[in-house]
């Protein structure tokens, strides 16, 4: 197994390129289930995630090739409806299937995934929706089994803006007969991202971008002739970069960074005393003085992203002051703190809440990736450690951040990767 070593090398300075956001293309590829004709991507990020989707999709009998340059071309030919655990046990968003299949084909068989580090994560809001539209689930030997004798627009009330929820009843209901209100719909830019890419199908979807989508059901979706379809950046990569940028003191371009879709994430850091200017061709970080602790609390869209909870704990365990990080979407997203601990770090946690006094100085230590963001908080944080840093289980990392040792080397850093 890979670790990753990282020395502490002082302020990061250059530029780095955003890829192709990882939870937009998730979801959009697997929208090719839907699609009549073979469907064309650029921008998709090489990652971990992304290999799965791909074999998923050739699984359910939609054979996907990507090229180097991040192009997917994804040709639906016949239709499969069995997902099976090897590969949805390694990606809770393979459960993002179950609207697709059930669109197209009336049925559906697709592992229940099961927990994972961050919390119990369950689906039964998707379900639920699903079933207002006509479709009847049973659980049997693992799998969700679904069925509709053809899925009928509906009303919906989210009692949570779910994002793979919404993802999912966006996907069924363009597909289904009649109109679907969703209610209390997911804001996030990677839910209107996948409405694009619908919409430029065909769909007739409104409203995306806010807590009430319509969506009216059409016959067919197919990609326009020669068309392709680029997706987002990653807001969260981009948040990252600048969490690094930030940590070290550095001065940082942050190139094709989504800046409109980050305004939550801006503020706090900000706040905190970095310094940010939008350019024509990117964020402009610096961050020279110590920068000041401040409070965040995780929410959903357009609120401060969980996803990058862990992140700016770690730029806040070396500034000064203290601060209160609360932990609003899921109920077990702290498994960083203690590998934060063991570096140095003053964090007080306290069920969903965290107080982190910050300190003079962190040190290396040997620690452990417990999930993507945690292993990106701790990658962080030994950027601006006192020596060496080996991060084990870095696994996680990959399934979430394109070619991150080379982006960080070319900043400065001194990250390697060294086998077990
Ligand atoms: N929830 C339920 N029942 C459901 C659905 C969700 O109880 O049927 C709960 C979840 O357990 C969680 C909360 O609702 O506590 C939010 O879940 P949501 O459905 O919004 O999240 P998701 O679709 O499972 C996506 C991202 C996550 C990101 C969350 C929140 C993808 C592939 N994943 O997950 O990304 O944290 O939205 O923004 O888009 C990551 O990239 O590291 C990551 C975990």
């Amino acid at each position: 197994m890979d670790i990753l070593i990282v020395e502490g090398n002082g302020p990061l300075s250059g530029t780095v390129p955003i890829s192709g956001s990882k939870n937009a293309a998730l979801p959009i590829l697997i929208a090719s289930l839907l699609m009549d004709g073979s469907v064309n991507y650029t921008n998709v990020p090489r990652l971990r995630d992304i290999g799965t989707t791909l074999k998923l999709l050739e699984v359910l009998g939609c054979p996907a090739e990507m090229d180097d340059a991040g192009n997917v071309i994804a040709n639906p030919c016949e239709i499969a409806y069995q997902a099976p655990y090897e590969l949805v046990r390694t990606m809770r968003a393979s459960a993002l299937c179950l609207g697709p299949l059930l669109a197209r084909l009336g049925r559906a068989s697709v592992a229940l995934p099961g927990g994972c580090a961050i919390g119990a994560r369950p689906v039964d809001m998707h379900l639920t929706a699903l079933e207002k539209m006509g479709a009847t689930f049973n659980l049997d030997a693992g799998y969700i089994e679904g069925v509709t004798d053809g899925l009928k627009g509906a009303h919906i009330a989210f009692p949570f803006p779910t994002v793979g929820g919404t993802e999912n009843l966006l996907m069924a209901a363009s597909l289904a007969e009649g109109t679907t209100i969703l209610e209390n719909a997911a804001r996030e830019p990677e839910v209107c991202d996948l409405a694009e890419f619908l919409i430029q199908g065909g769909a007739k979807i409104t409203g995306h971008g806010t807590s009430e989508i319509t969506i009216e059901g059409v016959s067919e979706l197919r990609q326009p002739k020669g068309a392709s379809y680029r997706i987002m950046s990653d807001r969260i990569e981009a948040g990252t970069y600048l969490a690094a940028a930030c940590i070290t003191r550095g001065e940082v371009l942050i190139q094709n960074c989504p800046v409109d879709s980050m305004e939550a994430v801006l503020a706090p850091f900000e706040e905190m005393g970095a310094k940010l200017e939008e350019r024509e061709d990117g964020l402009f970080v610096s961050a020279a003085d110590r920068l000041k602790c401040v409070d965040v609390k995780t929410l959903p869209y357009p609120g401060f992203p969980t996803d990058m909870q862990a992140q700016i704990m770690a730029v806040m365990t070396l500034a000064e002051g203290s601060g209160v990080i609360e932990e609003t979407i899921f109920e077990n997203r702290f498994m960083h703190v203690q590998e934060l601990v063991r570096m140095g770090a003053r964090i007080k946690l306290s069920g969903r809440t965290a107080v982190v006094r910050g300190v003079e100085a962190l040190t290396g230590a040997p620690v452990m990736a417990s999930d993507l963001r945690a292993s990106a908080s701790l990658v962080v944080a030994a950027l601006a450690a006192h020596g060496v840093t080996a991060i084990r289980r870095i696994y996680h990392l990959d399934r979430g951040y394109e070619n991150i040792d080379a982006k960080l080397n070319a900043l400065g850093a001194k990250v390697r990767r060294e086998q077990e």
